[in-house]
């Protein structure tokens, strides 16, 4: 007799989580973070580690807050579920968003969500498992994290997994990598980078786009930092590439150009002329429809007043103070650095500043010795990749008075 009524048979696990080869970045940077606060009482610790945003939320965008919590308490205009795609009248004002920078779409291929996280985490779900998934490398964890969740990988080699073609991005190529030499399917981009802080040009999203189109992959490209690209000659969107629709998802965040990391509001585009090997023109939209009509109750209406406000006339110019904020934050941190003498990419038109290690270090041992020596918390490089070796990264996301004490604590205390 078997240890159930039907034999040996009971519930298991998705095998794959076991394949993760450490804990996700963030909580790791906090646990390394807590026990130094425990061991170390009474030491400010100054955290430019997570982008996290700090700066509160705009007038019109509170106002517009208060507005979609004033109508939840009148019956005459409360709303229980919406749809799940986002409120029409969010979607069409992404479509006329899209529309200023000369990007033609349409209402149903946008789809309103609950940030940019979780739809780059859940977007994989709607590709066959065998699919071949390229990253950048160094990249946000949680595209390879969630391709080895869903089965697209092997195991875990040292700081790579089998299966993953990682593109590599360093000095040599301006942290943006050539097209992949061979076939794959699913390319993972982001642009204004996170880690690296670099943005893409024209010309390199037009090669990507080209190789898509010619192999039938899909890209899907992460443009949640969009809003800090001030120089006007740079892609904020890929659909400014022609032919991108064809072939690429986009998602997009009000997280961090609206200050909406905790409120939570995001959106991806879908088109529906993206094709595949097996999807003729529709079915990749339909697809995560599909998904999102199954697994998602639409983003919170009230949010979605906010998200409103945020694209408005007035919104934009309130929260481009914001952005120019942390941009300044940016600059601080940046000529703080080099006048210390590290060598630093990104920062220009990015919040996330990219800064080689010193005496050859490894990221860890340098986020350490920060820690330790000017109590300043960063990110280490390598969390994000095999090439992200010997790099740390710097969040421009901070109180001023912060920022200031954290770059004169490495000024005046960082032994290097
Ligand atoms: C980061 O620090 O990389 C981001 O804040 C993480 C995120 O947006 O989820």
């Amino acid at each position: 007799m078997g240890a159930t009524l039907f034999g040996d048979w009971m519930a298991r696990i998705n095998k794959n989580y076991d394949k993760l080869s450490a804990g996700y970045l963030f909580p790791e940077i906090a646990k390394r973070t807590k026990a130094f606060v425990e061991k170390n009482p009474g030491v400010e610790v100054l955290r430019l580690g997570i982008g996290n945003t700090t700066e509160p939320l705009t007038p019109a965008v509170i106002n517009a807050l208060h507005f979609g919590v004033d109508k939840l308490a009148d019956v005459r205009t409360y709303t229980g579920y919406g749809d799940e795609q986002g409120d029409s009248r969010l979607r069409k004002m992404i479509v006329d968003f899209y529309a200023k920078r000369g990007v033609s779409l349409e209402v149903d291929e946008v789809f309103v969500s609950d940030g940019a996280k979780p739809d780059s985490a859940n977007i994989q779900s709607i590709f066959g498992t065998d699919n071949i998934v390229a990253v950048q490398d160094p990249a946000y964890p949680v595209y390879v994290d969630t391709n080895v969740i869903g089965g697209r990988t092997g195991t875990a080699n040292g700081s790579t997994y089998e299966g993953i073609v990682y593109m590599r991005c360093d000095e040599s190529n301006g942290f943006f990598p050539d097209v992949p030499k061979q076939k794959v399917d699913l390319i993972y981009l982001c642009s204004p980078n996170n880690p690296t802080g670099a943005v893409a040009t024209k010309d390199q999203l037009k090669g990507f786009v080209d190789y898509a189109r010619a192999n039938k992959a899909v890209i899907i490209f992460d443009s949640a930092y969009y809003s800090f690209i001030s120089d006007p000659s740079l892609p904020r969107s890929i659909y400014e590439i022609p032919g991108a629709k064809e072939c690429a998802i986009e998602i997009n965040s009000f997280s961090k150009s609206t200050g909406f990391t905790g409120v939570r509001l995001g959106w991806s585009i879908v088109p529906k002329a993206i094709v595949t090997e097996d999807a003729p023109t529709g079915r990749v939209n339909a697809l995560w429809n599909r998904r999102q009509t199954t697994m998602f109750n639409g983003a919170s209406n009230i949010v979605q007043e906010g998200g409103l406000a945020a694209l408005s006339p007035g919104g934009l110019i309130e929260n481009q103070k914001i952005i120019d904020y942390y941009m300044e934050n940016a600059r601080i941190i940046r000529d703080g650095l080099k006048a210390k003498g590290f060598t630093v990419y990104g920062g220009t038109n990015a919040p996330y500043l990219w800064v080689k290690t010193k005496n050859g270090m490894s990221s860890w041992d340098f986020f350490d010795k920060i820690l330790n020596e000017a109590h300043v918390v960063t990110t280490p490089g390598s969390g994000f990749g095999p090439a992200g070796e010997g790099y740390f990264r710097v969040s421009a996301f901070g109180h001023r008075e912060n920022v200031v004490k954290a770059v004169d604590s490495i000024r005046v205390n960082l032994k290097v």
